[in-house]
């Protein structure tokens, strides 16, 4: 039973805070890598195609259901290559969300490509399949859907769209290792998916990244990208061994065996884990529907079989709340003890992608006819969004048990029948 609070003193005046169960820890690691672990580093085996890796390799194409995996340094450099192996080229233009970490759009102009910025549902916070469409031009070449925070992009609308228009489709999966379409792996529906396994990712080695695809020559290509030019010789043998001159261009965006050894024994968790965080975010739902205040669940489209959770995807409705701000509302229910995240910002305004600017451009060889000027661009839905009305509530507070879960909605029950009071103190404490 979830507590009501409704006499009691909002936390941000004194009163006593709804939450006193610790949030869960993170990152979770088990005696298995500690083990592999020690024998990596007494093995002085570090990297290169290691034994580690070539397992993760394998376990991470069975979880997600993509036929190949490419393990490599980070979530930046996989869409780099990705994107490179379907074929993009400088001036091509790719289509990306204007709500993403910036990385997506970073790693489209890292290969000389020009991003076009769409907007997203207001909701899900996933592209919004009709603006990528309004947006399609001749040299668009490529579309990154990202499944953003807790919602997937409408997979089946995106591959229509993009198999009509003959566009290729790389995911970013960074947030959702897991997530599933129709029983579909996300990272296994569209030609690619990129995945981040960076400290705060719901698997992760610190930092790293992969691709995965079904498409032989997106891997070998991608293979060869990371690994100086050099890719299996004969992968109907082995898909890590004979490496050859690919005849291509390569960098080294290796990863070594330590962050394979972390990656293996996170994958052993992330079925149970995953499951977890959708108990948690089927009983936040109900529990906000109770409720009624302005604090609500994005709604879950019946097509997603499993939904992973970098975060929670709430909607903050700004009619239903008498005038008090969303960052009011957030601010007295971070008092009780309940972190409640915001968003990424609009992307066209990270100061990164002044590509004007000679001191913050960090693409030398773009051509400046086809430069764009993003400093004038305002998406409608990407704007309310990231200023009004998203709110996330983060994976590891989705680890937390029921009583935990029970306390969360108890802290947002408290804030919602004081609404006036948390107008109050926001005002006071911002002026
Ligand atoms: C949506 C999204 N895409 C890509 C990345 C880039 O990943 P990395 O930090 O591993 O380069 C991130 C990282 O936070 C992300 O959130």
């Amino acid at each position: 039973m979830m507590a009501t609070q409704k006499h009691s003193k909002l936390a941000v005046f004194g009163g006593p805070k709804a939450v006193t169960r610790p949030s869960p820890a993170w990152p979770v690691t088990g005696a298995g890598e500690v083990r592999w672990m020690t024998e990596v580093v007494q093995s002085g085996c570090w990297s290169w195609v290691g034994k580690h890796e070539r397992a993760f390799c394998e376990s991470f194409s069975d979880f997600i259901g993509a036929r190949y995996t490419a393990a490599m340094s980070n979530g930046t450099v996989t869409m780099q290559c990705a994107l490179q192996a379907l074929g993009v080229v400088p001036g091509d233009e790719v289509i990306v969300p204007a709500l993403t970490w910036v990385a997506t759009a970073q790693a489209a102009m890292d290969i000389g490509a020009n991003v076009v910025f769409v907007d997203i549902d207001p909701e899900t916070l996933a592209l919004d399949p009709a603006s990528f469409e309004a947006a399609i031009t001749p040299r668009t070449k490529a579309v990154i859907p990202v499944h953003l925070y807790g919602c997937m992009c409408d997979m089946d609308a995106i591959l229509k769209i993009s198999r009509k228009h003959k566009i290729k489709v790389l995911e970013d999966v960074a947030h959702q290792h897991g997530s599933r379409w129709r029983n579909k792996g996300a990272g296994a529906i569209g030609d690619a998916g990129s995945f981040s396994f960076q400290q705060s990712k719901v698997l992760t080695s610190g930092e790293g990244g992969a691709v995965t695809t079904n498409r032989l020559d997106v891997y070998q290509t991608v293979f060869a990208l990371k690994q100086v030019g050099w890719a299996p010789g004969n992968p109907k043998e082995s898909l890590f061994d004979n490496l050859v001159r690919a005849n291509r261009y390569g960098h080294n965006y290796r990863m070594t065996e330590m962050q394979a050894v972390l990656l293996r024994g996170g994958l052993t968790r992330l079925a149970s884990q995953t499951a977890r965080r959708e108990r948690s975010a089927q009983q936040i739902r109900e529990g906000l529907e109770k409720i009624g205040g302005p604090l609500r669940a994005a709604r879950r489209d019946r097509r997603i079989t499993r939904q992973a959770y970098y975060a929670m995807t709430l909607y903050y409705d700004t009619d239903a709340a008498n005038g008090v701000s969303r960052d009011a509302f957030r601010h007295a229910v971070a008092a009780e003890g309940c972190g409640l995240g915001g968003t990424y910002g609009p992307v066209y305004r990270n100061p990164l992608l002044n590509l004007y600017d000679e001191t913050t451009s960090p693409i030398p060889y773009r051509d400046p006819k086809t430069l764009q000027d993003y400093s004038r661009l305002a998406l409608p839905n990407t704007e309310k969004s990231v200023a009004e009305t998203a709110v996330t509530l983060g994976q590891v507070q989705l680890l937390g048990n029921s009583q935990y879960i029970n306390q969360l909605l108890a802290a947002i029950r408290k804030v919602s029948d004081h609404l006036p009071e948390a107008q109050q103190a926001w005002e006071q404490s911002t002026k």
